[in-house]
Order: C-alpha cells, then structure tokens, then sequence
C-alpha cells in the first residue's frame, strides 16, 4: 500500500482584540484609504499583552484535533511555524507540546516566515511518505503587533501586520482513492534576505542585544515593500504552474487557491497570472492583515469550516517572504 498524507482537521485562533484602520490613524502617520488602496486590509486583530504565538497556535490546535476525530495522545509529531516565536530560545513547538499534554513526542520548528506553513506541511508529508509518523500536528502562529515601528520609517509594515494562529492536522491513509497532498515546492533565493528582515537583536555581535540597536531602530522588521511585491506576484504563481506540470495537471483543474495573504493586490495578480476567476482564489487579508505563516491555515480553516472544499476538489497553497523564500503545495481533498 503506498501512504499519503491527508489533512484531516483544521482550526484556527485570531485574538478578539479587533484593530481598524480608524484606530492605526492614532498611532501611524497613515489614513484608512491608503491601507486600503495598497493593501485591501481594513482591520487586523492583535493579541493583549502575555499572549504569545505558542498560545494562539494551542488553540488553533485543539479544534484540528477535535475536527480530526482523533484523541490528542494519537499526535505523534508536532511541526511549527513562526517567525515570532515566545521566546528567542527554545522554539514554540515544545511549548505546544507542554501546553496540550502531549506524551514526550519530537517537536520541530520551522523559520521560514511567510512560507513557513507550506515548508513545515513538507516536512509533515516527507515524514508521513516514509512511515516515520502517522498523525502529525503541523501549526502556524505570529504575534507581530508587539514589534512594529509605528514611526514613518516603520509605517509601510506597521499598517499590513496581525497576530493569529493556525492548525492541520495531517494522517497516513492508504492513496488508493487519490486524496491527499500530491507534492511540495519549495525555493528560496538568500541573496535577498535584507529585503524583508529583523536585522537585531544578532548574536553575530558582542553583545548581541544593545542600547544602539534600539535607538537607531534596528530591532524592527524592515521591507523594501516595492521590490518584495514584484517578486511576490512572479514567485507564487510560478510555484503552483510547477505543482501543476510535476502532476500532470492544468490550472483549470484547480478548484480554490489560497495564496499567503501578504497583500490583496497580490493576490489579485496571482488570481490573473493563473486566469482564475475571482471565487476560486481565497481573500481574508481585509479582516486579519498578513498573519504571515498563520495566514494559510487561518484561511484554509475558514474554507473548510465554510463548506467551500469537497472531496476529490483539488486544492492549491502557495506562499512568498522573507528569506526570500516561496512555496507551493498541491492537495487533494
Ligand atoms: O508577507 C510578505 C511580506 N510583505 C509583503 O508582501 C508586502 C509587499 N509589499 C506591499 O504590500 C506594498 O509594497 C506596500 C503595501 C508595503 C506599499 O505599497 P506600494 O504601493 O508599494 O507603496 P510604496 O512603497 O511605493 O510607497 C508609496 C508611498 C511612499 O511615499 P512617497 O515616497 O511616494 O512619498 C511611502 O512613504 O506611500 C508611503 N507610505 C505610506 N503612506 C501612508 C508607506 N507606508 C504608508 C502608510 N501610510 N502606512
């Protein structure tokens, strides 16, 4: 019997603090019609104070497992993506792990930011592929609003960002009635990685934390929004044609596709590039902003749950940033 890997159960967790665009005019240089016209968000939620990422993706976690049908104790790895995790050390997966009760299983985190769900589905896939595991907890979770620079320089960022979590939970079935993740792409080119970066605090430096890194505002994340864009519209249509061409399948076999919410005009060009029409590609960035690795299963939960996949659909992800880093994977229900 030759195994795939199937997402069984989805879940996701946005914290009830609810952001506009109204409110962000008191903090930021920027007007509500800006944010809209470049970017489509109106509103992003972000967490209170001593909430973490880990929190948010436990959550999100506990109603994949419930959706799963499955009892937490059956998890038998976990996968996270973050690029905010709690702490700088140890990763978010163990605290996941701590936090559901789960039996002393192998926790592995990914940091491959926007694109980090996609890479750590791979990961759950591979490992599923080769018998290693069969129930496995793949999780996504960003707490972003605790680091941005509402000054000018910080504004272009400060206004796209939110804080969410996001689950699948991923299990060995027989491939005899085709469903399941058909493949992963995964790319990166690093000759970009201070396009879209946080430079500080660097261990590359003694000390790796200093008062200069603060005051010349290096701890906050920095884009070249301009050029992250362009990159963004080529790479993520480029990654599904792959998984397309590696399946022997066209783009009018695609049911829904759901790009990384960086932006609604991205996805809008990712939407022309594949000549979709407008109800087979997946847009929530105006509730929620960029949750970053969080964002593909927030909006895959909210699919599911919305009834908008049936099985034997064939689903497409993809993904753009920082790194840069860009994926695709293609699924079917
Ligand atoms: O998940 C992956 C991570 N990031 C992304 O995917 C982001 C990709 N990039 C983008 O989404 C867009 O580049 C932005 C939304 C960030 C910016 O949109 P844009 O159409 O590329 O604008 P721009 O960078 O060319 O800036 C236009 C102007 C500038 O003013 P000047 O120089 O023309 O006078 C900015 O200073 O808009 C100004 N600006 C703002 N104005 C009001 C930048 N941020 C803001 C702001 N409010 N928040």
């Amino acid at each position: 019997m030759s195994v795939r890997a199937v997402i069984t159960g989805t879940g996701r967790n946005l914290p009830p603090r609810v952001v506009t665009n109204a409110d962000l005019e008191k903090l930021v240089n920027t007007s509500d019609e800006w944010i809209r016209e470049r970017s489509g968000i109106v509103e992003r939620r972000w967490v209170e104070t001593g909430t973490g990422s880990s929190d948010l993706a436990v959550e999100a976690a506990r109603q994949a497992i419930d959706a799963a049908g499955i009892r937490k104790d059956d998890i038998d790895f976990i996968v996270a993506a973050t690029l905010s995790p709690d702490y700088y050390f140890p990763g978010i997966g163990v605290l996941v792990q701590s936090e559901l009760g789960l039996p002393n299983i192998g926790a592995l985190d990914v940091r491959n930011q926007c694109s980090g769900f996609i890479y750590a589905l791979s990961v759950a896939d591979q490992y599923i592929r080769a018998g290693t595991y069969k129930k496995i907890l793949v999780v996504a979770a960003e707490v972003q609003s605790t680091n941005l620079d509402f000054t000018d320089q910080g504004r272009d960022m400060a206004v796209l960002f939110g804080d969410g979590g996001g689950a699948v939970v991923v299990e060995a079935h027989d491939s005899a009635d085709g469903r399941g993740i058909l493949s992963t792409h995964l790319f990166c080119d690093g000759r970009f990685a201070s396009e879209l970066w946080m430079e500080h605090p660097s261990p590359k430096y003694n000390p790796t934390f200093s008062m200069e890194m603060i005051t010349e505002r290096k701890t906050f994340p920095r884009m070249d929004g301009r050029r992250v864009f362009i990159n963004a519209v080529e790479r993520m249509p480029e990654a599904v044609l792959a998984a397309l061409a590696h399946n022997g399948l066209e783009t009018k076999d695609l049911s829904l596709v759901i790009p990384h919410q960086a932006n609604d005009r991205i996805s809008l060009m990712v939407m022309k590039k594949l000549q979709l029409p407008e109800e087979r590609i997946v847009r929530n960035i105006q509730r929620y902003g960029n949750t970053t690795a969080a964002s593909i299963p927030i909006a895959l939960d909210e699919v599911v749950r919305e009834g908008r996949l049936k099985n034997g659909d064939l689903l497409a992800l993809t993904a753009f940033g920082s790194g840069f880093t860009w994926a695709s994977a293609l699924i079917r229900w």
